[in-house]
């Protein structure tokens, strides 16, 4: 299928390893030319100069999303397509017991790094995605959709989504599309990396990390029994940003084999 993309701009947040990274690689085999952003540029990200350029910025400040932009703009000219993709549990909140464990400074942070930076971002590039009737996709969690731990990471993830919601609304009628896409367990480093998240949880409970990986889709209620692989994530969000799917809108894709079970 032809999707259309070829000669598109587009950001790409938090671009420079697990989904982002697989987000921008799926864009530029389409031939998007893309910003990529974070904090560090790994090597796997300057692999794709020449068809993504990176941009060092750190999302959780409030000068960073006007740096990004700006230098967005003066690279890539006007912008069709935002990804904002920067999130994740920070510490303090991934490591706490429960809702009596986690303090403000966790709770600021979350909402720095999973919403504030995302509306910063979107602020700023609006006005050229909507003279480009262009599409933002900000990549939320099944977590903005039930009551998993971490609680705060829950609810930055849900006011992602009805942000992304009010934005299609608000803008719709001139031509802009907004969409959330909310991933499941996903085979990120943070899973399987030996100093990630999944590998200190399963220190708690005293399980190696290739035991803990062995039961947590069964025990996560993974419908497929597998976490989503990052390249499986990007290609819908690729599909999304598409013109091909250029009537979908204010809508949230879940990317999660089946660990959502409600209608
Ligand atoms: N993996 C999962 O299982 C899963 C499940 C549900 C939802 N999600 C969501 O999917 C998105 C991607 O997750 P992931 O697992 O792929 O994340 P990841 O592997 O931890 O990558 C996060 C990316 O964001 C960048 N980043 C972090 N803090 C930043 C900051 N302050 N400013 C700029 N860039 C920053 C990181 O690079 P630097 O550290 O170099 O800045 C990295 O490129 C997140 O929104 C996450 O909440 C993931």
């Amino acid at each position: 299928m032809d999707l259309h993309l070829t000669g598109k701009t587009a950001v790409v947040t938090g671009a420079s390893k697990g989904i982002g990274l697989e987000i921008v690689r799926a864009l530029t085999a389409e031939g998007v030319r893309v910003v990529a952003a974070a904090r560090t540029i790994t090597p796997e990200l300057r692999e794709l100069d020449g068809l993504s350029t990176a941009v060092t910025v750190d999302l959780a400040t409030p000068d960073g999303a006007a740096f990004l932009v700006e230098r967005a703009t003066e690279i890539l000219g006007e912008l069709d397509i935002l990804i904002n993709n920067v999130g994740g549990v920070v510490p303090g909140s991934a490591d706490a017991g429960g809702f009596l464990e986690i303090a403000d400074d966790a709770w600021q942070r979350t909402y720095e790094l999973n919403l504030f930076g995302t509306v910063r971002v979107t602020r700023r590039a609006l006005p050229s995605l909507l003279r480009r009737r262009g599409v933002i996709i900000n990549i939320s969690s099944i977590g903005a959709r039930a009551a998993y731990h971490p609680v705060d990471y829950g609810t930055a993830k849900a006011a992602l989504n009805n942000l992304t919601k009010a934005l299609a609304e608000e803008f719709g009628a001139q031509g802009l599309r907004a969409l959330t896409v909310s991933p499941g367990p996903t085979r990120t480093r943070n899973w399987s990396a030996p100093d990630g998240y999944a590998a200190d949880v399963a220190a708690q409970n005293g399980l190696t990390l290739d035991e803990f990986l062995a039961q947590a889709p069964a025990q996560m209620g993974i419908t497929t029994g597998r976490f989503t692989e990052p390249h499986e994530t990007a290609a819908l969000v690729t599909f999304l940003a598409s013109p091909v799917s250029g009537n979908l809108t204010g809508a949230d894709y879940l990317a999660d084999g089946g660990a959502i079970k409600t209608v």
